[in-house]
């Protein structure tokens, strides 16, 4: 049974721009509680309500609705009046794991919606109001399966591959339209609320389940929120300006082998 709060993926990069002084529009379906607290731990948001209030805005948002996306979007414009967006993070995901057999048309749906969909509306609807001096980057959060096969993993797998297309298409013409940099990351076994998830229903404890899903990577380690946080940090940066349309793994040599 694991006591410990697990951090998920986009919460830790949260964090991360938040340290590095980005202004954030967080999204999301679920409760921003737990990234809120978070963030107004950190050093320059300390007995300073005011300005994280003024630097953040957490908008509950279905992103496999186009209309609630494009409502979100008009929402971060005002509440930051009419800045362009300098970096869009795509990292929500419905995790949905079924075999082609067993996959009920509900199942893809669910995970189509979202996994693919969603994210094409985030970019669709972000893109006309990023920067278009080149400064401008979407990062896509696809993971080892976009390239890997596992066990009961099509549902999930084929929209993660799916992203590396909607990279590599959008590296090519967002640039030629908007001068918007485009990349992936490709996270390998991160411990987050939705791996214990995973733990659970596979039945073990954590040095069962750590022996089980690390042994295909070489650093036998899970990755942390932290490991992500940097390399999209690294897609969001001037640092990475000749990067566009690359896949990084993150993933401990995972797919190294
Ligand atoms: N954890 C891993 O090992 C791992 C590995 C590879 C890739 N990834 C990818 O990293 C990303 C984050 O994963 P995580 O482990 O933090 O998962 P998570 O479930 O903790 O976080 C996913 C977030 O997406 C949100 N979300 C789900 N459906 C949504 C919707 N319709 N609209 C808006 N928000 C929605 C959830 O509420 C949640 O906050 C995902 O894209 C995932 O596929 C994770």
């Amino acid at each position: 049974m694991l006591k410990r709060r697990l951090e998920r993926i986009g919460e830790g990069i949260a964090k991360k721009f938040a340290e590095h002084g980005a202004k954030l529009a967080l999204i999301d379906i679920a409760s921003f509680e737990n990234v809120w607290k978070e963030i107004k731990s950190i050093k320059r948001y300390k007995n300073e309500n005011k300005k994280l209030e003024e630097d953040i805005i957490c908008l509950k948002c279905d992103i496999s609705n186009e209309t609630q996306v494009k409502k979100a979007i008009t929402e971060i414009l005002k509440k930051f009046k009419n800045k362009k967006i300098d970096v869009l993070v795509n990292n929500a995901a419905r995790f949905v794991f079924n075999n082609i057999i067993e996959a009920t048309n509900e199942d893809w749906d669910n995970s189509i919606n979202v996994n693919i969909k969603g994210h094409i509306y985030m970019i669709k609807h972000t893109s006309p109001h990023m920067d278009h001096s080149g400064k401008g980057s979407i990062i896509n959060m696809a993971s080892v399966s976009s390239v890997i096969a596992q066990p009961n993993f099509i549902t999930y797998s084929l929209c993660k591959t799916a992203l590396l297309s909607l990279t590599r298409n959008n590296a090519l013409d967002l640039w030629n339209k908007y001068k918007i940099r485009v990349n992936a990351i490709c996270p390998g076994t991160i411990f987050t609320p939705a791996l214990a998830n995973d733990m659970k229903l596979n039945q073990m404890n954590e040095s069962q389940y750590a022996d089980f899903k690390l042994k295909e990577q070489i650093i036998k380690r899970f990755g942390t929120t932290e490991d992500i946080a940097f390399a999209v940090l690294f897609f969001a940066s001037d640092e990475s300006t000749f990067c566009n349309g690359s896949f990084l793994f993150v993933d401990g040599g995972h797919t190294a082998l």
